[in-house]
């Protein structure tokens, strides 16, 4: 029996290393990750740049606290700001911290205005942004929630997608709506582009701030480094983690002139939020990502991805329904009486790996260096006779 608590249901498979797109198991077998470790290891396994860049910063800063500047988390925070066209970057250890953060961030913004009444936050069905009670409260899944209230006061939800229905859940008591443009774990969907344009003129006209949780589709799953860019509409604040150090531990609040003085000293903190070792590699990934035009790489397995996925789905209708994706993160619905668990452990027995999401949903969120060879492994995978 494992020592670790049992709140994951982990599958009885242990993994001793990984390269590209590829983990082994300690008995020597590979598996295809078409799943990335859930969206964390864009540039596949143990990258080289990574290592390179890890072990470097282990040997150089390991640690220095907040009190002070260091290099890598400075140089990251002007990275960043500068591609998204933002402020401030605020760092911490992972994406539920960083809702939390812009959370905070937009109350605290009213606040200071003397808004003192604007504390809502308003999120969408289907959402979710983490497993901390700011962020769980934000988190459409009931079932998430049970057992583990009350949840904090404030939180409101409105239909994804329903552009007409923006104008009612945005008013003066709105301190910010947090949308994910792509949702990741209700099942990949996909907002409109009508959707979050629509929600960024709203938020200008009632004073509400706009956020998008970018933790699972952002740092370069849609193509561009910002989800944001591939759906022409800015908000205020953006939130990533997952792949931003490709695999080591940071999150980030990216936040936009509009409030880049709500948090002040002593507002909000991290011990080790943006710590030199996850900044160091997160720069790396940056790196890597420009030598290899990862946008354009996006751009041509993307459309291929999904383009196997709907002929999976058109080859086996009476299992799958018509995938729903971008870039490379896409769900490919199972029909009853077919179950996605079931599935999923089909898959891997195949030797791939893939995740499930909700509404009976495969996902997929491979490395965005896969290439053909491994799509067509996928796809022989999810052809293959059951
Ligand atoms: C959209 C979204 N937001 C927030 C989170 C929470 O991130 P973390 O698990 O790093 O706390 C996730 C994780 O799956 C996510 O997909």
């Amino acid at each position: 029996m494992s020592a670790l608590l049992a709140n994951y249901a982990r599958a009885e498979v242990t993994f001793v290393r990984g390269a590209g797109c590829l983990l082994y198991d300690d008995t020597g077998r590979a598996y295809l990750d078409a799943i990335g470790g859930i969206a964390v290891c864009a540039l596949g396994h143990a990258h080289p740049a990574i290592a390179d860049a890890v072990a470097e910063q282990a040997r150089t800063l390991v640690h220095a606290s907040n009190l002070y500047h260091h290099e890598p988390a400075g140089t990251l925070a002007r990275e960043l700001t500068t591609r998204g066209g933002f402020a401030r970057a605020f760092f911490c250890n992972s994406g539920t911290e960083a809702n939390e953060a812009a959370i905070k961030l937009a109350r605290k913004q009213a606040f200071r205005r003397g808004e003192t009444a604007r504390t809502r936050i308003v999120a969408c069905t289907g959402s979710f942004h983490g497993r901390t009670l700011g962020a769980l409260a934000a988190t459409a899944n009931e079932a998430y929630k049970q057992g583990f209230g009350p949840m904090p006061d404030g939180f409101a939800f409105m239909p994804f997608n329903d552009v007409a229905a923006l104008d009612a859940a945005i008013d003066e008591r709105t301190a910010a709506l947090i949308v994910e443009p792509v949702q990741g774990e209700s099942g990949v969907h996909v907002a409109s582009r009508a959707f979050l344009q629509r929600a960024r003129e709203v938020c200008d006209t009632r004073g509400a701030l706009l956020i998008f949780d970018e933790i699972q589709c952002g740092m370069g799953r849609l193509g561009p480094l910002f989800a944001f860019e591939a759906f022409g509409v800015r908000p205020d604040v953006v939130t990533m983690a997952k792949a931003l150090a490709n695999g080591l531990p940071i999150g980030a609040m990216l936040v936009g002139e509009r409030a880049a003085d709500a948090l002040q000293p002593g507002d909000h903190g991290s011990t080790f939020g943006g710590s030199p070792i996850p900044a160091a590699a997160a720069l790396a990934h940056l790196r890597v990502r420009d030598a290899r035009a990862l946008e354009a790489q996006v751009a041509r397995m993307g459309a291929r991805f999904g383009a196997m996925l709907a002929e999976v789905a058109e080859v086996r209708r009476e299992r799958y329904a018509s995938p729903r994706g971008m870039g490379l993160l896409w769900g490919l619905p199972v029909q009853a009486p077919y179950e996605a668990s079931a599935e999923v452990a089909a898959l891997r027995e195949r030797g791939v790996l893939v995740g499930s999401a909700g509404g009976n949903t495969l996902r997929f969120a491979p490395p965005l260096i896969i290439g053909d060879e491994e799509i067509a492994t996928i796809r022989s995978a999810l052809t293959a006779a059951r």
